[in-house]
């Protein structure tokens, strides 16, 4: 990679700007990571990786000499013209997206010719436009502004910022965004070069459609519990169309995670703001609410009243291969078998640490099978491959009952059924 290329600042190294940061720094640029958690940054300094992200450590360790890391600006501000922001944008109360902490990186760079800001964080279109109005009433419209939304998955975060479908930059036209899409070229990814406002849509309209197309095949899949279709076989018949594609068509209890229910629910408020009731959007969020709750129903139709009911649950975090629990569909899980009175087990290969955080009451195994010990029923909540390759046989000697509920399509009916045990799956027949 060519030595000289353009030093940045990311401010805020949570999963996308630690992700973003190893990045650049693999293609060549030295980066300056800004965090106000002092711990964290603490023990980035030490080499440690704060997340589980696959790829991340060796990422980081390879481009260790690139990369500092502090709590302060100051060295940011010296060495780099680009600041790309990537702190968090959690919902509000009211659904808005909560900008404190964008505001606060805004409020703490000086009037500058110099620097241009680069928004990585995911922001309520008209964010931008608002944030370059108040620096010009600051006298520091100097300071350059540039919408860079983010894409990355977690769990396979480090791929997808090496090989992006896209890079997404919404300028006006100055010296920053030709920077930016600079930076981005050698990953050799179509571009969208486009206005701010325009960029920030595409972000929050993308994830909107993604969680809709989740909730419509939920719907699907419930409608087959009726009609004795299966959504797996509809979804893989669906999918072979090249206008509807296979991703994203997978029934489960639904989509949690940092990005998908916030998202949606920021664009559902800022319609709602701008005088436009999004009606699709309403549903989407009502479905992917109720589709968590069936699982109880499933549980009940088969043992009853859950009160005193061991229920193992398999998998925490939101999704595979993250630690990340937010919004996580387990945290509702175990809220509703608690309020039934259940008992919970749960196991997680990584995200004990950060469940144990949020959830009480719960006990945590080490292993799955000690989950499953003595379980009366168990709720395939996140499909870790490990879940996948389970002892079916192992399995039933080990529970107390036979339940086996497949909140993601994702286990071997026949072979769970051929261990002695009861599959119900979402949709499934
Ligand atoms: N996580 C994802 O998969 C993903 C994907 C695409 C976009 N996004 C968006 O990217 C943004 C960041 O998400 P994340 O998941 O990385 O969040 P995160 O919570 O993991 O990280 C945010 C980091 O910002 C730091 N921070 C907060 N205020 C700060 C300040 N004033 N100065 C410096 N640092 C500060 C926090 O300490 C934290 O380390 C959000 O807007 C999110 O919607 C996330």
């Amino acid at each position: 990679m060519s030595a000289a290329r353009e030093p940045i600042a990311v401010i805020g190294t949570g999963y996308v700007g630690l992700v973003t940061a190893a990045g650049f720094a693999e293609l060549g640029s030295e980066v300056w990571c800004v965090d106000i958690d002092a711990e964290k940054i603490e023990r980035l300094e030490r080499g440690e990786v704060p997340i589980y992200e696959p790829g991340l450590e060796e990422l980081l360790e390879r481009n260790r000499e690139r990369l500092h890391f502090s709590t302060g600006l100051a060295d940011a501000l010296d060495h780099a013209r680009l600041l790309f922001v990537a702190v968090g944008t959690p919902p509000t109360y009211s659904g808005d997206a909560d900008l404190s902490a964008v505001h606060a990186v805004v409020d703490a760079i000086p009037a500058s010719d110099r620097h241009a800001l680069v928004m990585k964080s995911t922001v309520p279109c008209g964010t931008g436009a608002s944030l370059q109005r108040v620096l010009r009433e600051r006298g520091r419209e100097g300071l350059q502004y540039v919408s860079c939304p983010e894409f990355l998955k977690e769990g396979s975060a480090v791929k997808d910022f090496l090989h992006p479908d896209r890079v997404v930059v919404g300028d006006d036209g100055g010296w920053a965004g030709d920077a930016v899409v600079e930076l981005y070229a050698p990953l050799q990814a179509p571009l969208v070069r486009t206005d701010v406002a325009s960029a920030e849509m595409v972000k929050l309209a993308s994830n909107a459609f993604l969680a809709t197309k989740i909730s419509f095949i939920n719907e699907i899949a419930n409608v087959c519990e009726e009609t004795g279709a299966d959504v797996v076989e509809v979804a893989r018949g669906m999918g072979l169309d090249d206008r509807i594609g296979s991703k994203f068509l997978q029934a489960g209890i639904g989509f949690g995670g940092s990005c998908f229910p916030k998202d949606v629910d920021a664009l559902k408020q800022l319609a709602g703001n701008s005088g436009y009731h999004f009606q699709l959007l309403n549903s989407v969020i009502q479905v992917n609410d109720l589709q968590k709750r069936r699982v109880i129903g499933k549980l009940q139709r088969h043992l009853g009243p859950l009160a005193g009911r061991r229920v193992a649950l398999l998998g925490l975090a939101f999704k595979p291969n993250t630690d990340d629990m937010r919004e996580a569909s387990s945290l509702v899980l175990a809220a509703r078998l608690q309020a039934d009175g259940a008992q919970i087990s749960a196991y997680d290969p990584v995200a004990e640490e950060q469940a144990r955080t949020l959830m009480g009451g719960i006990e945590f195994a080490e292993e799955p099978l000690a989950a499953l010990r003595d379980a009366d029923a168990a709720v395939l909540v996140t499909e870790w491959q490990q879940f996948l390759e389970l002892d079916w046989d192992e399995v039933a000697k080990t529970m107390r009952g036979t339940l086996i509920v497949d909140g993601r399509n994702a286990l071997d009916a026949d072979a769970v059924r051929a261990a002695g045990l009861a599959y119900e799956g979402i949709g499934r027949r």
